[in-house]
């Protein structure tokens, strides 16, 4: 059956040798590179609305729930990142494991994890940037700023942002990635700016009632602020341009995830302490929590950091995507000119151009609704196939090299599992609507185009 068909690791590897990437980047600009993709709207946006609504002060619970969902899924991912360390991350590591078909699905869904998230995260990106100009005088009128559904003419900032980091992307991976490393440095350093202020001013009384919503409301923002950990698996979609992806790639994963986890807790915990949690339901609860208690200054430095630290997010995501799609256009998924890598740059410029304007489309014109849950029911769906796909490839490849290898098995990826089907279960009945049409939309372009031009129906 052409539908399972997979691709054996050795071919996959020599591919990758061939493919003329720069290997340029180094465990700790890995690491880096994980907390950039990681750290961004879900911390600095998305946690006021899950805890004014969903889970109140408990919100820090919400992270711990949805931060075992993907520790589970990291020491998954870091086996296959080890054992097959190519471009195209969970889309890759299934076409080896699950077939063809079950790759193609898990590509098309990353789309949603990378391409959508980084238009929701750009929406994020042009709020704050909107609200410094107002802090300037200087704010743009709201026909710029809001898409047209949302009584706007075009969402201007976020649009310009995305080009902008494409051309960023474009020009070549080891710029892209020191950009990238300074930026996360600064988001660190606000960060622990608002940790450091923020203690002071905790007023015990806001974490009662500690739970107003219940379990319920718990894991209802656990589904939501999930959205903060998507982007540490983007690690590994730089398999080709590590230096030592073997034993870099796992320690890249679990050290960007385990840092992020630590400090979403802490800040989670805060923020419910600082300010009651009725009264987070802002675009912007990190620096509103500390204007709240009188720190203006410090405020005012965490936007920017956050507009910075959004930036990074962004240059990661869309990174991921074309990453992603670069690997299903030279397996002929998709067509070939999409892994052509420009002589010079040695980057694939055309993929990151046609995503760039694609997400800047998405970005300008979309509202940001339910975007970020959409993101979250598309990796969630790749998370769980990811966990299954460790376990085929333990059954149906025993021999194959593991520099790194999952621990607790069979256990590590079974609850994976469960907690990924968990946190869909707590997403709402419209998100799974989009999501099954949007799969049904990729299976009808897997039969339609792909399965014919695949290189594996050549041989
Ligand atoms: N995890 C990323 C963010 O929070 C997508 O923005």
């Amino acid at each position: 059956m052409s539908l399972w068909r997979t691709k054996s690791v050795e071919k996959a590897l020599d591919a990758s040798n061939n493919g003329g990437l720069h290997r340029a980047l180094s465990g700790l600009d890995l690491t880096l590179l994980g907390i950039g993709a990681v750290i961004g709207a879900g911390i600095f946006v998305l946690t006021g609305v899950a805890a004014a609504t969903k889970a109140g002060p408990a919100l820090a619970l919400s992270f711990v729930v949805s931060g075992l969902a993907c520790i589970f899924t990291a020491l998954v991912y870091a086996e296959l990142a080890s054992a097959v360390p190519i471009s195209g991350s969970a889309y890759t590591y299934s076409y080896v494991a699950l077939g063809e078909f079950i790759a193609w699905i898990i590509g098309w869904n990353l789309v949603l994890e990378y391409g959508v998230s980084s238009a929701a995260v750009a929406i994020g990106w042009s709020g704050y940037f909107n609200r410094m100009l107002e802090g300037m005088g200087a704010g743009l009128p709201e026909i710029l700023i809001k898409a047209p559904y949302e009584g706007g003419l075009v969402n201007l900032p976020a649009l310009l942002i995305i080009l902008l980091v494409s051309v960023i992307l474009a020009i070549g991976v080891k710029h892209s990635s020191r950009f990238n490393n300074a930026i996360v440095v600064l988001k660190l350093a606000v960060i622990a700016l608002f940790i450091v202020v923020g203690m002071g001013h905790v007023e015990p009384a806001n974490w009662q009632p500690f739970m107003p919503f219940g379990w319920e409301g718990v894991m209802g923002g656990a589904a939501l602020i999930f959205f903060a950990y998507i982007g540490f698996d983007a690690v590994s979609t730089a398999g080709e341009e590590a230096r030592d992806p073997q034993r870099d790639l796992p320690r890249g994963i679990i050290a960007s995830l385990v840092i992020c986890t630590i400090i979403y807790i802490i800040v989670a915990a805060l923020l419910t302490g600082l300010v009651p949690y009725t009264e987070l339901n802002v675009k912007d609860p990190v620096a509103f929590a500390l204007t709240h208690v009188g720190e203006r200054l410090a405020a005012s430095l965490i936007s920017v950091g956050a507009i910075a630290g959004l930036t990074s997010v962004l240059l990661v995501l869309l990174y991921g995507q074309t990453r992603i799609f670069f690997a299903m256009s030279r397996d002929g998924l998709l067509p070939a000119v999409f892994s052509q890598v420009h002589a010079k740059t040695r980057t694939p410029v055309v993929i990151i151009l046609a995503t760039g304007t694609a997400a800047a489309l998405v970005a300008g014109f979309m509202p940001i609704g339910q975007v970020a849950e959409l993101a979250n029911i598309g990796t969630l769906s790749a998370f769980m196939l990811v966990s299954i796909g460790v376990l085929v490839l333990r059954r149906t490849q025993p021999d194959l090299k593991r520099p790194f290898r999952t621990p607790f098995m069979p256990w590590t990826p079974i609850l994976a599992i469960l907690f990924c089907t968990y946190l869909i279960a707590s997403l709402g009945a419209v998100t799974w609507w989009r999501f099954i049409i949007w799969t049904a939309i990729g299976v009808m372009i897997y039969f339609a185009y792909s399965r014919k031009r695949s290189h594996l129906a050549k041989v």
